[in-house]
């Protein structure tokens, strides 16, 4: 132990009272051994530090900072080296701002595209989604803080993200969903890994020994510290065990407490706290050298300003250029209508939400653009019905332009922390008038702003289409100036565009409604189902377009890696992203078409080849197999493509790749799904053949008393009168808030509310309400009211007496 003299000068209970938050933000501190507290803040696009009134949800403003496009936007550029340099600004306004502990990148897999939070994650492909965030990683922790790497693991749906059991076999978690994390950890070198709020398997994530000790330290050889998202302790001693090192937030000293008396009626060895404390320590101590001398206060607002624009001008994808309507004609008459050009959508809501320093507009930046701009209208209200007056307008100003801009895209309020979007539709009002503009001018171009796929059956109506994503505060004018052509775009997409959700591997299985979620699709995820199973799709994974064009040629492969040449054959500079996938040609274990295993972004002038070299890595070519429980390789000839998307292969190749001779794991009678890659309708019998065990029972179990982990949405069916009243009250507040327009107090109090576990009522409330305390409500609940009453204020005032002895 590397502090172990420090730790031996505290008493067990100093050692305890640093497992969890002094207060939302902060560390515990120890001033007789010069120890300090230390400051953790989202994240993962911008710095939100609170400097007084504290939330995990979004709502109270925080110091100004950058806001950059958010992951999902970034994840577009294809751009390690880019990330990288979005994670030094980031942490350099991190230590500006005072910060130790940035709380991101977010990694988490795009299962599907309802979720509600994908806005904040990178990507449906976890080689890339890795890829970026050791990037980001490396950037931030440059500085001399940390990064931290969320939501470990399988948190792929916000809804009862606080309680819903994950169902997921072995290998899918090892090669889909935790591969990003292995990345992050091993490249990113990552110091702080967020435990997400849901059970994997049973098991809350925070208290599991197979992902937080087997997998994490053991395999991955990771040191760091395990942070629990907020509020998503459960067990804290069973979290303990497991090596979680820090709660968060503060519980006002009660979980310490479990820890103390787990210690001294000798269920846990003190040094397993030793150890944990040892390794908070060290991310305490290594995170404030910074501070320590004289650190930048400031940062240069302007340049980093500046930057924003770059990142989002490398992100942004061209998904459509009908007739190269685009970029712009000079001299055209452009008319510019939609509500997001006023007034951007440029980030998403909940605790990634970012107090920007500055906030590009496109109306304002229209004026000093040389653009022929002859008018605005707003089109229709982002969070209003049809406006039959607005679309006259609207097109009364079509008629007269030569071009048509049209801003479309998603509210803040539909893409959001704690809930999923219920379709994937753009509103209907913003549809009708590109109806409307459609029949007085075809020339349309949209720029669309959202944070995550949308269907288009809309999409033959217009000629042009820009998809800013969510670029951050200076995302308007790398809008403009791709639209103009100063800047030729290169992004591709890190998600596939499903033509109908209904075509999305996981659309039975998601969202878990009750007790569990089952990843019956396993790994056919994104591009790996439709890709198998044949299913067309409106935008491939790793699709857009440039002003100009690229040829392939000359593919080299071997051992090592795949080399090949890339020309520009069009008459302007531009970037080219290009992908290399593989595929093995043995039938023996069934797997993906292709997967990504690579991918090289180049710069080239008209006229120019550049040869392109790809590695191949440790992860080229392994699978995870179930019976020997480790990485193996399949002896095999395997197909190596390169691609410029996951679509649109150009070269191919074929190499043989010696195996480790590992037995086959599976038996393909029993799993013709899995083989066959149709994976929309998989059995119960054949999921249990894959998993290996039997499925839980998904539903709840309406018999028993409610408990701490069962939700404010299960007093539905609870046995206290006064549950059911309650319940009943909250599912009126939200359709009343939702029938007089306000939608975002309407979903906080879903998230907030409704699939709140009992527990965090303990966990969230800072010390207001404690575990005893909690007794009392769940008995009333149950059906003993009077009992239960006076069980929580007998408890309260006993919290209260000891905390004024202790004080
Ligand atoms: C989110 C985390 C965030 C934390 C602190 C949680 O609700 O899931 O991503 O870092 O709050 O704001």
């Amino acid at each position: 132990m590397k502090y172990k003299d420090l730790i031996e000068k505290m008493t067990l209970e100093e050692k305890a009272s640093f497992m969890s938050g002094k207060d939302f933000w902060q560390t515990q501190d120890m001033e007789r051994l010069g120890i300090n507290s230390m400051f953790l803040a989202d994240g993962p696009h911008g710095i939100r530090k609170q400097a007084e009134a504290a939330d995990h949800l979004g709502l109270n403003e925080s110091i100004p900072a950058t806001c950059f496009p958010t992951a999902s936007t970034v994840a577009n550029s294809w751009d390690v080296e880019l990330g990288e340099k979005v994670g030094r600004y980031l942490g350099e306004e991190a230590v500006a701002q005072k910060v130790n502990v940035l709380l991101g990148p977010g990694i988490n897999m795009k299962r599907n595209p309802l979720c509600g939070r994908n806005f904040e994650y990178f990507s449906e492909d976890p080689y890339h989604a890795g890829k970026l965030a050791a990037g980001y990683i490396r950037g931030i922790q440059s500085r001399g803080i940390s990064a931290c790497v969320k939501h470990f693991a399988v948190n792929n749906q916000e809804e009862r993200r606080m309680s819903i059991d994950t169902i997921v076999d072995e290998r899918t978690l090892r090669e889909i969903y935790l591969t990003g994390f292995e990345i992050a950890v091993k490249e990113g070198k990552t110091k702080t890994v967020m435990s997400s709020y849901n059970k994997l398997d049973g098991v809350y994530t925070n208290e599991n020994q197979h992902l937080l000790r087997e997998i994490l330290r053991d395999e991955w050889g990771y040191n760091g510290v395990v942070v629990t998202d907020w509020g998503g302790n459960n067990d804290r001693v069973a979290a303990l065990l497991a090596g979680n090192e820090l709660e968060m937030p503060t519980t006002a000293g009660e979980t310490n407490q479990d820890i103390i008396k787990a210690i001294k009626d000798g269920k846990v060895k003190e040094e397993v706290l030793d150890e944990n404390l040892d390794r908070l320590l060290d991310l305490i101590f290594t995170t404030e050298e910074v501070f320590q001398g004289s650190y930048k206060k400031e940062f240069d607002i302007k340049a980093h300003h500046q930057f924003a624009q770059q990142v989002a001008e490398e992100s942004i994808v061209l998904l459509k250029n009908e007739d190269n309507i685009l970029p712009l004609k000079k001299d055209a008459k452009i008319a510019t209508i939609g509500d997001f050009a006023k007034d951007p959508r440029y980030q998403g809501a909940g605790s990634s939400i970012v107090n920007p320093t500055e906030l590009d507009n496109t109306l304002e930046l229209l004026k000093a653009s040389g653009i022929h701009h002859i008018g605005y209208e707003q089109g229709f209200e982002r969070y209003g019905k049809k406006s039959q007056t607005k679309i006259d307008s609207a097109c009364a100003l079509a008629k007269e332009a030569d071009v048509v801009l049209l801003y479309m895209g998603l509210d803040e309020v539909t893409e959001a922390e704690g809930l999923d979007r219920s379709n994937m539709k753009v509103p209907e009002n913003q549809v009708e008038l590109l109806d409307a503009l459609h029949k007085v001018n075809p020339n349309i171009i949209v720029v669309l702003s959202c944070g995550s796929a949308v269907k288009m059956p809309w999409i033959d109506k217009v000629k042009g289409l820009v998809h800013g994503y969510l670029s951050g505060q200076a995302g308007a004018k790398a809008v403009l100036r791709v639209l103009t052509g100063e800047v030729n775009p290169s992004g591709k997409l890190a998600e596939t565009y499903p033509l109908h959700y209904k075509d999305t591997p996981s659309y039975r299985y998601f969202p878990g409604k009750e007790v569990s979620v089952e990843y019956r699709e396993s790994m056919f995820i994104g591009y790996r189902y439709y890709d198998t199973a044949k299913v067309d799709v409106l935008y491939p994974f790793g699709y857009g377009l440039s002003y100009t064009t690229f040829d392939y040629s000359d593919i080299q492969v071997n051992k090592d890696g795949v080399t090949f040449n890339i020309t520009n054959t069009g008459d302007v500079s531009g970037m080219e992203i290009a992908q290399l996938y593989v595929g093995s040609q043995s039938e023996q274990i069934f797997r993906p078409a292709k997967e990504l295993k690579g991918f090289a972004k180049i710069s080239l002038n008209p006229g120019e080849t550049k040869s392109v070299t790809i590695a191949f890595d440790d992860k080229t070519f392994r699978y995870f197999n179930v019976k020997t429980n480790q990485w193996e390789v399949e002896e095999a000839d395997y197909q190596i493509f390169i691609g410029a998307s996951s679509a649109d292969i150009r070269l191919t190749d074929t190499v043989s790749i010696e195996g480790t001779n590992a037995p086959i794991p599976y038996s393909k009678e029993q799993l013709p799904s899995y083989y066959s890659g149709k994976i929309k309708n998989v059995g119960k019998q054949e999921f249990e053949a894959l998993l290996g065990r039997e499925v839980p029972v998904a539903t709840w179990d309406h018999s028993k008393p409610l408990g701490y982990n069962d939700t404010i949405a299960q007093c539905q069916y609870a046995k206290g009168l006064f549950a059911r009243f309650a319940f009943q009250a909250i599912k009126f507040s939200h359709w009343f808030l939702k029938k007089i327009g306000k939608r975002d107090t309407a979903n906080l109090i879903m998230m907030s509310v409704y699939h709140m576990p009992f527990r965090g009522m303990a966990r969230m409330t800072g010390g207001i309400m404690n575990m005893p305390m909690l007794d009392g409500v769940l008995m009333i609940v149950n059906g003993h009211f009077l009992k239960g009453l006076k069980h929580v204020v007998k408890e309260r005032n006993k919290m209260l007496k000891s905390r004024k002895a202790i004080n």
